[in-house]
C-alpha cells in the first residue's frame, strides 16, 4: 500500500517547557529511504515518537497516507508506522524471541498460523531464525537489535522508523544491520550519527538542529556540504573526509 507522511507545520514542547520542535514541514514520500541527522537534542526522537502518536503536537498536524493523526486514528496509524527504538531493551520484553515477535501479530487478532508465517517471515529476514527459541535477554547486543527491528518488521508496517540502529554495534553487526535495511521496501526513516550508513545506504538526508527542519536534499550534496555540516554540530563523513 502506498505511504507517505506528512508533518504540517508541527511544534512540540515537552510537559517540562522544553521547546523540542519548531514548525517542523517534512514530507516522506512512498518507498524512500531517509537518513534524520542533527546534533544530540536536535529533536530527532521527538520527532520519531511523534510519528505514531505517542506524543501528541502541540501545534500542526500528522498525515499518514490518507490519515490525519487524532485519537480516532491512532489504530490504523500505528499498524501502519513501525517504530524501532534506539535501546532493543525497550522493544523486548517476553521470555522468548518467538514471543517477542509474535506479540504482535497475535494483538491484532491473526490466526495462529498467520502468526507463525509472519514470526518465521521476520526472523529469516534478520537471518537469525536459530535464535526463536532463545530469550531475548541472553542475546548480543547486535542480536537483540536485530530482533527488534524483527519485532516491527512482524506487524508489516508501510513505515519504519529507526532511531540509531548502528549504534553501538561491532563491524559486522553494524554491516548486517546495514543490509538488512537495504532489504527493506518500505518507506524508511533514520536517525542515525553514522554519517556512512547514510552516505552508503539513504539517498535522501533531512538535517534538524535546535527543532527546526535546516536542510534537506540529497545525502551526497548535504553530507560533502562542510559548512553546512560543521555550523549544525556534524562532520564530514569519512568517506568524504579521506577522499
Ligand atoms: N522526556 C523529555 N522531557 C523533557 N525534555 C525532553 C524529553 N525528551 C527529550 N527532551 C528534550 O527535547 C529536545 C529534543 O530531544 P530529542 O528529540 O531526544 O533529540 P535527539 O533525538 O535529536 O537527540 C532536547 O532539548 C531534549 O533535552
Ligand atoms: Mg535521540
Amino acid at each position: 500500500m502506498s505511504c507517505s507522511i506528512i508533518y504540517e507545520d508541527v511544534s512540540f514542547t515537552y510537559p517540562n517547557g522544553t521547546d523540542a520542535l519548531h514548525q517542523v514541514n517534512l514530507t516522506l514520500r512512498h518507498g524512500e529511504h531517509v537518513a534524520l541527522l542533527g546534533p544530540n537534542g536536535a529533536g530527532k526522537s521527538t520527532i520519531m515518537l511523534l510519528s505514531n502518536g505517542i506524543l501528541k503536537p502541540n501545534q500542526g498536524r500528522i498525515v499518514v497516507g490518507d490519515l490525519t493523526l487524532t485519537a480516532d486514528t491512532l489504530k490504523p496509524i500505528r499498524q501502519r508506522v513501525g517504530l524501532v527504538f534506539q535501546d532493543p531493551d525497550d522493544q523486548l520484553f517476553m521470555t522468548t524471541v518467538h514471543d517477542d515477535i509474535a506479540f504482535g501479530p497475535l494483538n491484532r487478532g491473526l490466526s495462529a498460523g498467520e502468526v507463525e508465517q509472519r514470526v518465521a517471515d521476520a526472523l529469516e529476514a534478520v537471518s537469525l531464525t536459530h535464535l526463536s527459541a532463545k530469550a531475548p535477554h541472553d542475546l548480543s547486543f547486535g542480536q537483540k537489535k536485530r530482533i527488534a527491528l524483527a519485532t516491527v518488521l512482524a506487524m508489516q508496517p508501510d513505515f519504519l522508523i529507526l532511531d540509531e540502529p548502528s549504534s553501538n554495534l561491532d563491524p559486522r553487526g553494524r554491516r548486517q544491520m546495514m543490509e538488512l535495511i537495504r532489504s527493506i521496501p518500505s518507506t524508511v526513516l533514520i536517525a542515525t550519527h553514522d554519517l556512512d550508513m547514510a552516505w552508503e545506504l539513504l539517498p535522501r538526508t533531512i538535517i534538524i538542529d535546535g527543532g527546526q527542519v535546516v536542510a534537506d536534499g540529497p545525502t551526497r550534496e548535504l553530507l560533502a556540504d562542510e559548512v553546512l555540516m560543521i555550523s549544525h554540530g556534524l562532520e564530514l563523513p569519512a568517506v568524504v573526509k579521506y577522499s
